[in-house]
């Protein structure tokens, strides 16, 4: 059966910030790619996951599900879109963007707008192609995934689009406590429950049939052995790079001397 064609948010927004907690190793590298600074704006905030508390910071979210759901004395939060921020040109030091840029109806004006209200930008994105080869609930059970994510605004396009100065491996521990799409790639039963999936836009467009069919194929596998046989290289590994990657960017020369 078909999903909704709804805004994604409406539809898995609800419990969003249950399943996705700030993962303690995240946040530390998150901030340190943000670096010194005294003024952030955290675009497509959601519900605040790793927004910094030494300094001035305003988030920008359009979704009312995901605003409800901020904890109590977080942030100011203006509703608004990527695409059109209501801040005057270098209001702040840093933009930040986390697992948002894909979801953008314009992507390459979000980008832009990013460089016109900050000097810097720090955006969390993947590599699809490396994404879809190194995570092996995509490459084995959901390939169908791969196609949804062809033209979205990852790793490639956020590059183009601003002045990268670093791009950074975000490797996923093996306990990561935030619930991201390949979280759980440590502990592939997670992915057996409904609830964990609910929260992964990754899934939000894939039939329910065929995410149905693909749940099935890998209890199969984790009962008779399968998985671990296919997956044995994983059980040495503490932390794994599954194509998640940290973008810093500057918006102009006169910048980069401020920084450097
Ligand atoms: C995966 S969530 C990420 C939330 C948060 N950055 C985090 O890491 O927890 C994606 C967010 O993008 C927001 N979003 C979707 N389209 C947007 C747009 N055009 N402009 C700004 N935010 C948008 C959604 O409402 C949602 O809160």
């Amino acid at each position: 059966m078909s999903k909704p064609h709804q805004p994604i948010y409406d539809v898995i927004g609800n419990g969003y910030a249950r399943q996705r907690q700030a993962d303690p190793r995240w946040q530390r590298q998150i901030h340190a790619a943000i670096g010194a600074a005294d003024s952030l704006v955290n675009i497509s905030a959601g519900a605040g996951s790793y927004e910094p508390e030494n300094m001035r910071v305003v988030a920008v979210e359009p979704a009312a599900t995901m605003i409800q759901q901020r904890p109590l004395g977080s942030a100011p939060v203006v509703q608004a879109t990527a695409e059109q921020l209501p801040f005057p040109d270098k209001a702040f030091d840093v933009a930040l963007a986390i697992l948002t840029t894909h979801h953008w109806s314009d992507a390459d004006q979000g980008l832009q707008e990013m460089r016109r209200v900050a000097r810097r930008q720090v955006i969390v994105t993947w590599d699809a192609d490396y994404f879809a080869k190194h995570f092996w609930l995509v490459r084995d059970y959901l390939p169908q995934v791969v196609a949804h994510e062809k033209g979205l605004a990852t790793l490639n396009k956020v590059a183009a689009a601003l002045n990268p100065q670093r791009i950074e491996p975000l490797l996923v521990p093996a306990d990561c406590a935030d619930g991201v799409f390949a979280a759980h790639w440590a502990k592939p039963a997670a992915y057996l429950n409904p609830e964990v999936r609910a929260a992964m836009s990754g899934l939000a467009l894939i039939d329910d049939d065929v995410e149905a069919a693909a749940m099935r194929q890998l209890e199969q596998d984790l009962q008779d052995g399968t998985w671990q046989r296919n997956n044995a290289a994983l059980t040495a590994q503490v932390e794994a790079d599954l194509g998640y990657r940290i973008v810093i960017a500057e918006s102009d020369a006169s910048t980069l001397a401020k920084h450097a």
